[in-house]
């Protein structure tokens, strides 16, 4: 990931930076295509941007990165592509897990574990496990990862739980639904970027959405960088976030 020690974050503006970004990495299919390239390339590439981009959040001191790296619905693009993609996530981990965990990166990995190959597990639990400690940046991997699968689980379980006769079923809120989630110990995201010009969330996040902000970048991921993010979250930083309430200055203006 780096040639020496991630650099100390900059100060300048961290009051506006976002605490949490989530990162919908698309268009390496299409970056490939535009340059007569096989897909495989481009998402050789997007790994190649992600390490920058995993820098870069680092150096801009934002604590939590989230990015999307396999969806449950990925599973219907041909066979060969899934296992480039499977390839590339194993080659990610070998070759680039020492220096995330030197650059005080935890890994964490969200999503569905039961379908995936041993191997894949293993090195999951491996990154998880070696980085547990780090507090620099929390780098969560969602792999297998679909919304809609991750809320029949946690529904899943609570079901299980009143079936048994241990919980009342008035006491599923809102905060305990989410504290069943695969993020039970993350914060929602502040910011989803989602590169290449597609404006859907994809059954990414869909829960901890509910109050982020959405940037569209028109760029496809293997050309996503640093500057890429930086105008990303400048332009995060002039939304306001009401969470469904007043903005501020109306609230001093009617007193409530
Ligand atoms: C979207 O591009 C991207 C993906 C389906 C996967 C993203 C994966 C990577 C960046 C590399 C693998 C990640 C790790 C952690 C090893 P697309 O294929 O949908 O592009 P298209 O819409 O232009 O076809």
């Amino acid at each position: 990931m780096s040639n020496g020690a991630m650099p100390k974050p900059e100060e300048s503006d961290r009051a506006d930076a976002p605490r949490h970004v989530a990162i919908i990495m698309d268009g390496n299919g299409r970056w490939a295509a535009a340059r007569g390239l096989p897909r495989a390339e481009g998402h050789r590439r997007g790994v190649d941007a992600l390490r920058k981009v995993v820098r870069a959040t680092g150096e801009l001191g934002i604590s939590y990165l989230t990015i999307f790296s396999f969806s449950s619905e990925n599973w219907s693009r041909p066979a060969s592509e899934i296992g480039d993609l499977f390839g590339l996530l194993r080659r990610f981990i070998r070759n680039d897990l020492a220096t995330l965990h030197a650059d005080g990166v935890r890994v964490r990995v969200i999503g569905e574990r039961g379908g995936l190959e041993s191997d894949i597990c293993t090195l999951l639990n491996e990154a998880e496990d070696l980085t547990r400690n780090n507090t620099r940046l929390t780098l969560v991997v969602a792999f297998n990862y679909g919304s809609r699968q991750e809320i029949a689980n946690a529904a899943q379980r609570l079901a299980r739980e009143v079936a048994e006769g241990k919980r009342d079923p008035a006491t599923i809120t809102t905060d305990v639904l989410g504290s069943y989630l695969d993020t039970s110990d993350i914060p929602d995201p502040d910011l989803i970027i989602r590169t290449s010009g597609e404006q859907r969330l994809s059954n990414f996040l869909m829960w901890q959405a509910a109050y982020s902000e959405l940037v569209f970048v028109p760029i496809h991921w293997p050309d996503f960088d640093k500057a890429a993010l930086e105008g990303a979250i400048a332009e995060y930083a002039t939304r306001e976030r009401r969470f469904g309430g007043l903005i501020a200055k109306n609230v001093a203006k009617t007193g409530s």
